[in-house]
């Protein structure tokens, strides 16, 4: 007979404590989770999911009876001896990663033998000593301590918790490290057991390491936007090299989401605090923040003068599958189209709540093709599936321009061009080469280099 799971704590209930939680719960574990967030607790009683993350909701209410949801430490630390911390680490104005929520959850531990605190949260290199230092100027040295980062994707997260590629464990060779080593073998990833400041840093330069590739094929492909290449074909070829690997060489309108942004700025920053100036992720920041912004050179390229024109932003979530809105590139492409006096409607399948409340102003549609009413321009900025199944003549008979900018490469060209579009993706030199072809038939609102588009 296989011997009970030990019962488990999990402080946070965001996208990665909720994930964590179901996940080991559906291992066997009792998980008993913490919240200061009242709402969000009764929610989750109720059998509410807070967040959108697919599967999610059915794996909480399949493994129900072993989830227990509180705002409460004491029933935590009376069943767990593991207390995995997931609360958030926000950049602050800095660049710094904001530590509050985990020093509260610090300064709210008692003293301890049969206590540990595993940190899931993403914290700079140095903070798992900082802890330990903490617990040890307040007569807590009997508190362990394991640094467990994460690395669920959202949108796939529960998949992730289920088959990680890696799973990292950095601790002082105690108990705990072994504890919590016991609790993922069932997974069978490969364990990477080490010190706590690398555990961190395994983090930090992951992310790093792909915002960098994606920043760097964001430039390839502008680039190829003016040599005639076609990004798409180089991504393909250069991913077949198996020392690049073909992932994360899609080019887009910029990274976003709760993680990259600022955990390649809280490395920066972290390097810079230990003296060293980390060019390169100076560049791979401002590459980004340039990526965003390249939609509104398009627009203008054919439209001219922004000012009463309407754009369509077609998602506004900072990637598919999920509702998470942080430092998502709608949230700077919508302002910049509105500095510069158009009006923004959009249309997302499930971020609408959030993005109501970060872009004052938007219009909001409940649908694509209502979204694109009227519109001089459509700009795809996350690639939902639905986006795929468009059809572009209705679009076409709806909207007042006929401009497709697609951010994200998810659209078919010649489709969108066949229903009479001018047509733009990232990094798509042919697409260029194309629209630059001379023709006479355009919409009176075009311009030369779209009416070929129209044209062709
Ligand atoms: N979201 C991701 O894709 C992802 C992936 C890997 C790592 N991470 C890291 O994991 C951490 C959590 O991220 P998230 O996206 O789940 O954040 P989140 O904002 O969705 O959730 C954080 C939760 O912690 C709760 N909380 C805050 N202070 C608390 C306290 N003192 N006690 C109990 N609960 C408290 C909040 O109410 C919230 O529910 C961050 O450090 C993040 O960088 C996130």
């Amino acid at each position: 007979m296989t011997p009970p799971r030990e019962p488990i704590a999990v402080i946070g209930t965001g996208y990665v404590g909720l994930v964590t939680a179901a996940g080991f719960a559906e291992l066997g574990n009792d998980v008993w989770c913490v919240d200061i967030d009242a709402d969000k607790v009764a929610r989750l009683e109720r059998g509410e999911i807070p967040i959108y993350e697919p599967g999610l909701a059915e794996s909480i209410a399949a493994n129900r009876e072993r989830l227990h949801f509180s705002t409460e430490l004491a029933p935590a630390l009376e069943h767990a001896r593991l207390l995995f911390v997931a609360v958030g680490t926000p950049p602050t104005y800095s660049g710094d990663a904001d530590l509050s929520a985990v020093h509260a959850v610090v300064d709210a531990m008692p003293p301890s033998d049969r206590h540990a605190l595993v940190m899931k949260s993403t914290v700079p290199v140095g903070t798992g000593a900082s802890i330990k230092r903490t617990f040890a100027e307040r007569g807590k040295t009997g508190f362990r301590y394991v640094s467990c980062p994460e690395f669920l994707k959202e949108g796939t997260a529960l998949a992730d918790f289920r088959r990680p590629d890696r799973v990292v464990v950095g601790d002082d060779d105690d108990w705990a490290g072994d504890a919590v080593c016991e609790l993922y073998a069932p997974l069978g990833a490969p364990l990477v057991r080490t010190d706590i400041a690398s555990a961190e840093m395994v983090k930090l330069a992951s992310n790093a390491f792909l915002a960098t590739k994606i920043s760097f094929i964001n430039e390839i492909a502008n680039v190829c936007e003016e040599t005639g290449a076609d990004v798409g074909e180089v991504a393909k070829g250069m991913g077949l090299d198996r020392r690049i690997g073909a992932h994360f060489l899609r080019p887009g309108i910029g990274y976003g989401g709760s993680c990259f942004p600022k955990d390649v700025s809280a490395l920066k920053q972290l390097a810079g605090n230990s003296g060293y100036h980390f060019q390169l992720l100076t560049a791979v920041i401002e590459v980004n923040e340039l990526q965003k912004r390249r939609v509104i050179s398009k627009l203008q390229k054919h439209l001219g003068s922004l000012v009463g024109k309407t754009v369509a932003l077609l998602g506004v979530a900072f990637k598919p599958d999920t509702d998470d809105m942080r430092e998502a590139s709608s949230l700077v492409l919508a302002a910049r189209l509105q500095a510069d006096g158009a009006t923004v409607r959009a249309y997302d399948p499930i971020a609408e709540e959030e993005a109501r409340r970060l872009m004052p102003g938007v219009h909001f549609a409940g649908s694509a093709v209502e979204a694109l009413d009227g519109a001089d321009a459509a700009v795809l900025v996350t690639e939902w599936p639905e986006f795929r199944a468009l059809d572009w003549d209705t679009a076409a008979r709806r909207m007042r321009g006929r401009l497709v900018i697609d951010g994200r490469n998810a659209l078919d060209p010649q489709q969108v061009r066949a229903a009479g579009f001018a047509f733009e993706g990232v990094g798509r030199g042919a697409d260029r080469a194309a629209a630059a072809a001379p023709s006479s038939n355009g919409s009176p609102t075009t311009t030369a280099a779209e009416r070929s588009e129209a044209g062709a």
